[in-house]
């Protein structure tokens, strides 16, 4: 409307398009530009409450798609991943009302559109999760291809093969992949690795297909049954998600519903780490302890008192930890959104410690930041080791993804000194009110824009 009116006051579209081109770049540099000055101030305290997740939020977001009624969605992370979903959501005809903080409601009564540009593919690799609801409501569905990211290649072969073996006929030219079925049918899928995004795809492609489909060496993460219980409340048959066979009897129709978000394990995790790293003491509030275990293990063979209370967890430091060695996984294994945050606490521990990250192939950029504060880390291939030093020091680094954003600021407060960490934008897109949280415990961190 203000745009309507400001064209008309300008009367000459061209100019006022220019001029607001122009601002939304002001914007957009702004953004870019912000980072945070860190202080360490040695022992952080208190509380933390764990938003919801966001990578089940995410690709719950897009199984609204699936259905034509009203659909509440609670304890939604404010992130600006979510916030880009919703976006795309909204360019395919779909209702999104952001009722309230934390709360969504979606309806997608009518799909005006099947196709998803560019522009917003390349902000969010998460948005390729609307193929498989979109080819199975529609029957059509057409994207930019994702592309590459900074932690690696991020091939989607195995949605494609999924989207393959249920009768769609997929085209790929021009940057953009385009998949289309005027039925689909069950089929047995075997996925050669347990991807999560192609588990959630092929699982959103198969719900309104005719017949069964199995997906095997299916990814078993809590975001997969999370998605899983989404989908059953709205109808769907879906059986085994949370194991390596997940059974998806098609139905005709799926219905409204209303669902909470799972806690974020990795948000859960990051502030279990700034405790063991900080030498602090921190009560995780409202976290599944179950989704946790590959992180409490770890921490409690570090020395850290870990008290697990199922939704809730007390982590206690007692100073410096003891050397260790990580390898990521699949899950239930030890997650590779948590690599960068243990390499932090490894800088610091005492010993020799290993990281070995399997599940992508370039996850390891934090580590030249990490030396940058004087961390001692070799990398040869897949494999860092990192030697334990005595103290960092302060730094200008850059958060290089989000988890390595993550990584640098658990660092950054065990400095005495100041440290300024830049493209936080990075960090946005994944911790909700990330410097009230940190505040709250006590920690000195400031955002600026310079
Ligand atoms: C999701 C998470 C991400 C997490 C990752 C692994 C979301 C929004 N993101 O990403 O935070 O780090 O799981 O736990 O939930 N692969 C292929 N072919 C494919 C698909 C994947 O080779 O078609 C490979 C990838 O290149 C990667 C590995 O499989 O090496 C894992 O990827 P995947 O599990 O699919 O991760 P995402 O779903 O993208």
């Amino acid at each position: 409307m203000q745009l309507f009116i400001f064209r008309q006051v300008l009367k000459n579209k061209q100019a006022c398009d220019k001029i607001i081109v122009y601002i939304l770049h002001f914007f957009r540099r702004m953004i870019y530009l912000e980072k945070f000055i860190v202080k360490g101030k040695g022992e952080l305290k208190g509380s933390v409450r764990i938003s919801g997740s966001k990578n089940a939020a995410l690709p719950i977001l897009c199984a609204t798609i699936l259905c034509g009624e009203e659909v509440i969605l609670e304890d939604v992370p404010e992130l600006k991943d979510v916030e880009i979903l919703c976006e795309v959501l909204r360019g395919l005809g779909v209702e999104v009302v952001h009722k309230e903080k934390n709360v969504y409601v979606i309806n997608a009564k009518e799909i005006t559109n099947t196709v998803t540009g560019e522009e917003l593919m390349s902000k969010m690799r998460a948005s390729f999760c609307v193929m498989g609801p979109l080819l199975s409501r529609m029957g059509h569905t057409a994207n930019a291809l994702p592309g590459g990211c900074a932690i690696g290649t991020r091939p989607i072969d195995l949605h494609i093969k999924g989207f393959k073996a249920l009768g769609a006929e997929v085209i790929i030219s021009h940057g953009m992949v385009e998949a289309s079925a005027k039925k689909l049918i069950g089929d047995d899928i075997y996925l050669d690795f347990p991807s999560v995004g192609a588990t959630q795809n092929i699982m959103m492609a198969a719900v309104l297909a005719e017949g069964e489909t199995t997906i095997e060496n299916a990814a078993m993460e809590p975001e997969v049954v999370d998605l899983s219980n989404f989908l059953n409340k709205m109808g769907a048959e879906i059986r085994g998600a949370g194991t390596s066979t997940i059974k998806i009897k098609g139905v005709k129709k799926l219905h409204g519903c209303r669902h909470q978000i799972i806690p974020d394990r990795i948000e859960a995790g990051t502030f279990m780490i700034l405790a063991a790293a900080t030498g602090g003491e921190i009560l995780i509030e409202n976290v599944i302890s179950n989704h946790m275990r590959p992180v409490i293990a770890k921490l409690k063979e570090c020395g850290v008192t870990i008290f697990d209370n199922g939704d809730t967890i007390n982590v206690i430091s007692h100073g410096k930890v003891k050397a260790f060695d990580i390898k990521t996984l699949p899950y239930p294994g030890m997650p590779t959104d948590m690599q960068a945050q243990f390499m932090a606490l490894a800088t610091l521990a005492e010993g020799t410690s290993v990281v070995i990250e399997t599940v992508f192939e370039n996850r390891f950029m934090h580590a030249d930041e990490l030396k940058r504060m004087g961390a001692n880390i070799n990398i040869d291939n897949k494999t860092a080791i990192v030697q334990g030093v005595q103290k960092l020091r302060p730094a200008k680094v850059k958060a290089t993804d989000l988890r390595a954003g993550a990584a640098l600021i658990i660092a950054a407060l065990t400095v005495d000194g100041e440290t300024e960490i830049s493209d936080v934008y990075h960090i946005d897109r994944g911790y909700e009110n990330v410097i009230e949280k940190f505040r709250k415990l006590g920690a000195d961190i400031k955002r600026v824009n310079v």
